[in-house]
């Protein structure tokens, strides 16, 4: 990994004001492994108590509404998660897609949205099994790219990428290192031809099934930038495997 990496764990729909422990002791321990950039995004409900708990860690929320503000029950703008102490938000990620039916669409609309509200932006994309299996996972890729990525001044400066298919999330099921490598240089190749020469700064990260047993392997894969990690980001033990894997695989 040529950049500093970066970890960041997804609590999906997990957590109560009790799971600040383990926010408080990811935080402390990110102290020794300040070569590696860790965040959490928990639940929307933690958010502003994980940031008073946290000092060195980013926060971030897992959603937005693209609108800055008005008659949207139920949802959240990027003003109001930058208020509430985020300082990004995850747009697209693939149980939104399914859950919610967004569409690349939708989620450009919210990555330009979180950037306009002064939010960096994580940006989820990944094929199915089946895309997969047909050949096609690649070219799904780099149409979900074309058709969400933030336009507009400044857009690339604030995106990251996370490489995440869908058959590896929650599965324990992952994808040989050399296809992480080459889906991770497909998503370079794009994000150059869509952004310019300045795409070769942007943080392309792996998600789905990352656990402190696999990450050390997978981080040695090509243009890989880091980690975005659900289920083994929710207790401080699982998630700083990981985390010292990245600090490992710097010095390396
Ligand atoms: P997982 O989830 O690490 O539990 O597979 C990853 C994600 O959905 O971001």
């Amino acid at each position: 990994m040529a950049q500093r990496p970066y970890v960041v764990g997804n609590w999906k729909m997990h957590g109560t004001r009790a799971m600040l422990a383990e926010a408080r002791a990811i935080d402390r321990a990110a102290e020794r492994l300040i070569k590696v950039q860790v965040a959490l995004a928990p639940p929307y409900t933690l958010i502003h108590a994980t940031r008073n708990e946290a000092v060195l860690i980013g926060v971030g929320a897992q959603d937005c509404h693209p609108a800055d503000g008005g008659a949207h029950t139920g949802d959240i703008s990027a003003a109001m998660l930058k208020d509430a102490g985020a300082g990004f938000v995850i747009v697209g990620h693939s149980e939104r897609r399914a859950d919610h039916g967004e569409t690349d669409a939708d989620v450009k609309a919210k990555a330009e949205g979180a950037i306009a509200a002064g939010l960096e932006v994580i940006l989820c994309v990944g094929e199915s099994e089946a895309q997969r299996d047909a050949g096609e996972a690649e070219k799904v890729v780099a149409r979900q790219l074309e058709g969400s990525l933030p336009q507009g001044e400044n857009a690339a400066e604030k995106v990251t990428v996370a490489y995440e298919p869908v058959w590896a999330i929650g599965t324990g099921r992952t994808p040989s290192i050399d296809d992480i490598g080459a889906m991770h240089r497909a998503i370079r190749k794009k994000l150059v031809s869509i952004y310019g020469e300045g795409a070769g700064e942007i943080r392309i990260l792996y998600g789905g099934s990352v656990k402190a047993e696999n990450a050390a392997e997978i981080f040695e894969a090509d243009e890989v930038g880091g980690a975005l990690v659900g289920g083994a980001s929710l207790t401080a033990e699982s998630f700083l495997g990981i985390i010292a894997a990245a600090a490992e695989g710097l010095q390396g």
